[in-house]
């Protein structure tokens, strides 16, 4: 029998040939290297897991192992569903169905807009994308879809260009993402910006992808809007969401979809022919984390958020005065953004300087379709946040420019 050769170009699907995996990956790589050969790193790309550190979500799955793990539920687990209707009740006034509205995941918000993308795009539909901004335009290439950009800038104070926006809709389009709090600019879109994408979305009746991982990462007294709660948006929004970012458990990559019961019932087919159920014991410590923040946890969690903020302000006092930025005071999330283009254009060789002379590791603009900026993240202990910006301000200090590896 002939085999086939797994390099052979035409054994590729379309699909997979036309995504791209992130292209801040071999920085990632290469910070794993000088850690490996002694060197401490200054790791300002992710995020930390303080959350999987509360004893209650330690408890909630030592509990699950000895009783031994319950039947898996194609939807998640009925009480872990049930915590997150009654969250986004309480916090967004949302009306969901825990039976009929929400399917958890097993691979983050990531694979709850994978779901969302693979049950609505088809091979040539548009879906609309803010740059810069999180690629997961990938997703939609993945479903056979074509990405279309808008940008929202620096200039303007990162808000949408609204004329862009239309001009970009097409008979074709049928999606809009939209992640606010943003990645990677920190901005945290308010209200009457966000009704002016939900009336563009009802006028040429199309659907959004609300990315909401961000949602109480909130500074200066600021509020996330839900799209999905403006008037005639439930039913069109599919909200995307996870523990990774606002309770801090990335590693567990436990997420969620709402949705309308007719998608959910869809996604059904996605979840069963992909993952069969999200794994109990991971949802175990997910929901003992959010029923935790609204009982014992409570305290911690305020103090965390407000502890957040706090690192805000320290990454703020050095961006402001670091050599060569043009930083956006982040309103949101964990994330700062710089315009850093009078120090070089390539926001990668910055980025690579940085790592090599520094050794703080950075995530370049270009990962996030805006070249000519580099993204800080604050979720970082304060001392790590100082002694990190001081080598990274001596080292641009000492910046040849461009020509440098040129
Ligand atoms: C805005 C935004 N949405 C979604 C994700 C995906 O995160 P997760 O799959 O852990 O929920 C990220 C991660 O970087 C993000 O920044």
């Amino acid at each position: 029998m002939e085999r086939y050769h797994w390099a052979r170009e035409d054994y590729l699907s379309a699909r997979v040939k036309s995504a791209s995996l992130q292209l801040r990956h071999h920085l990632d790589v290469r910070a794993g290297q000088i850690a490996a050969g002694g060197s401490r790193v200054y790791d300002f790309s992710d995020e930390t897991n303080m959350g999987a550190e509360q004893e209650p979500v330690k408890q909630a799955v030592i509990d699950m192992v000895k009783k031994g793990l319950p039947v898996g539920e194609l939807r998640g687990l009925s009480s872990f569903r049930q915590v997150i209707a009654e969250k986004e009740k309480e916090e967004k006034g949302l009306d969901l169905d825990p039976d009929k509205n929400i399917m958890v995941t097993s691979g983050g918000s990531m694979q709850s807009m994978y779901f969302a993308m693979q049950a609505t795009i088809d091979p040539g539909d548009e879906v609309i994308f803010g740059y810069p901004g999180l690629t997961v335009d990938e997703i939609a290439k993945l479903a056979g879809g074509k990405p279309v950009y808008v940008p929202i800038r620096h200039e303007t104070g990162y808000r949408y260009d609204l004329e862009a926006l239309e001009r970009a809709i097409t008979p074709k389009t049928k999606m809009i993402y939209f992640n606010s709090p943003n990645n990677p600019t920190g901005r945290v879109f308010p209200r009457d910006e966000v009704q002016q994408i939900a009336d563009i979305a009802i006028d040429h009746d199309l659907l959004v992808l609300s990315d909401e991982v961000h949602e109480t990462n909130v500074w200066d007294g600021r509020k996330h809007v839900s799209i999905a709660t403006l008037p005639g948006m439930q039913d069109r929004t599919i909200v995307c969401n996870s523990i990774t970012k606002c309770y801090h458990m990335f590693r567990w990559r436990v997420g969620w979809m709402l949705a309308n019961e007719h998608l959910i019932d869809q996604v059904d087919k996605l979840m069963m022919w992909s993952a069969q159920f999200p794994p109990p014991l991971m949802q175990a410590g997910a929901e003992a984390l959010l029923r935790g923040i609204r009982g014992e946890l409570k305290d911690w969690y305020r103090e965390t958020q407000a502890d957040l903020q706090l690192r805000r302000d320290t990454l703020w006092g050095w961006l402001s005065s670091m050599p060569g930025f043009v930083p956006f005071k982040p309103e949101g999330t964990f994330l700062s953004f710089s315009d850093t283009s009078s120090l070089d254009r390539s926001s990668v060789k910055l980025a690579e300087y940085l790592l090599e002379e520094a050794h703080v590791l950075v995530a370049p603009g270009i990962s996030y379709l805006g070249e000519g900026h580099l993204r800080i993240s604050f979720d970082r202990p304060r001392d790590e946040i100082n002694e990190g910006m001081e080598r990274a301000k001596a080292a641009l200090e000492e910046y040849p420019g461009p020509a440098r590896g040129a």
